[in-house]
């Protein structure tokens, strides 16, 4: 008998697009280890046997090992590492405090890079294994107002690149999943850190369009976490997944623009962001 796929995703929280990834995993009769900071933001999985509930934050080596230890005991193997956890940082590059941008790297890059180095030793020794990471479109034709997040997805991209090359010897795909716009709570999360940023200086008279950033992936016609995750899901099961892929509202658009010569990307960027 085949034995089911074990699925590590991080950033698990009701609303965002890794419970939705959880979810689709396990209608597709995998075993999810959900994990996210906080069991309660995952309530709605507790008592259900398809799912294996852990608290996980990306910052922490301890945390990492931990949760790695526990769910190697329990089944013995980990098939497909989802490192989907991340956070926005909204504000302009030239103000936003060094310890936003630290923070935002320190989540979207060294997190996976983490998972990845934790979990590659047990991968490389069964031969066999999947990496996703999770990146973004706002990384093929960054804008204003959103520099550290955009640059810190970029990095995704670049290291995956990389990866998927250094892991191909020893049998383990690396595959960069590129949202475009998808409904989660990212929008909320970030104006969360942002009422945090100070005062700008320079840049008060953008304070409108600036917050208005937080939420432009957050609009009508995005495309809903629950159909981006299962067509990420089927992808990512098929025996030989695409190494890179982008689903979601505004993604077509952001592949255009990444192909534009930069000054016509730029006046589209200037109007987009009221810059
Ligand atoms: N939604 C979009 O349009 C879009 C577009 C492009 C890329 N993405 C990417 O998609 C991924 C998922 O984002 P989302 O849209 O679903 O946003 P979200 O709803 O805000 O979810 C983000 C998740 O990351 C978790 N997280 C943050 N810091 C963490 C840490 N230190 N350790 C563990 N978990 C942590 C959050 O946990 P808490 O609940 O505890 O904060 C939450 O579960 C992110 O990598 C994001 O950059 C999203």
């Amino acid at each position: 008998m085949e034995s089911r796929v074990v699925v590590l995703i991080t950033g698990c929280s009701n609303g965002g697009i890794g419970h939705e990834l959880a979810r689709a995993f396990a209608g597709r009769n995998c075993l999810v280890v959900a994990t996210a900071r906080s069991l309660t933001s995952m309530s709605d999985f507790q008592n259900d046997p398809r799912f294996f509930l852990q608290e996980l934050d990306v910052l922490s080596e301890q945390s990492v090992t931990h949760v790695l230890t526990n769910v190697l005991d329990k089944f013995g193997a980990i098939d497909v590492l989802v490192n989907n956890a991340g956070v926005q940082c909204i504000g302009p590059l030239a103000e936003v405090p060094l310890s936003s941008i630290q923070h935002t790297f320190n989540t979207n890059v060294f997190g996976p890079i983490r998972l990845i180095q934790s979990v590659v030793p047990h991968m490389a020794s069964r031969k066999k294994g999947k990496i996703v990471n999770v990146g973004s479109c706002s990384a093929l034709a960054p804008g204003p107002w959103c520099g550290a997040y955009s640059a810190s997805k970029a990095a995704v991209h670049s290291f995956s690149d990389s990866l998927r090359l250094e892991l191909k010897p020893f049998g383990i795909d690396v595959i960069t999943v590129v949202p475009g716009a998808v409904t989660s709570k990212i929008g909320d999360a970030a104006i969360v850190s942002y009422s945090q940023m100070p005062e700008w200086k320079l840049y008060k008279k953008f304070e409108e369009p600036i917050r208005a950033r937080a939420h432009f992936s957050q609009g009508p016609k995005s495309t809903p976490a629950e159909e981006f995750a299962k067509r990420t899901v089927n992808a990512v099961l098929k025996e030989k997944p695409p190494t890179w892929f982008s689903i979601g509202h505004m993604s077509s658009l952001a592949a255009i623009m990444y192909h534009l010569p930069l000054f016509i990307r730029d006046i589209i960027g200037r109007k987009l962001m009221k810059c």
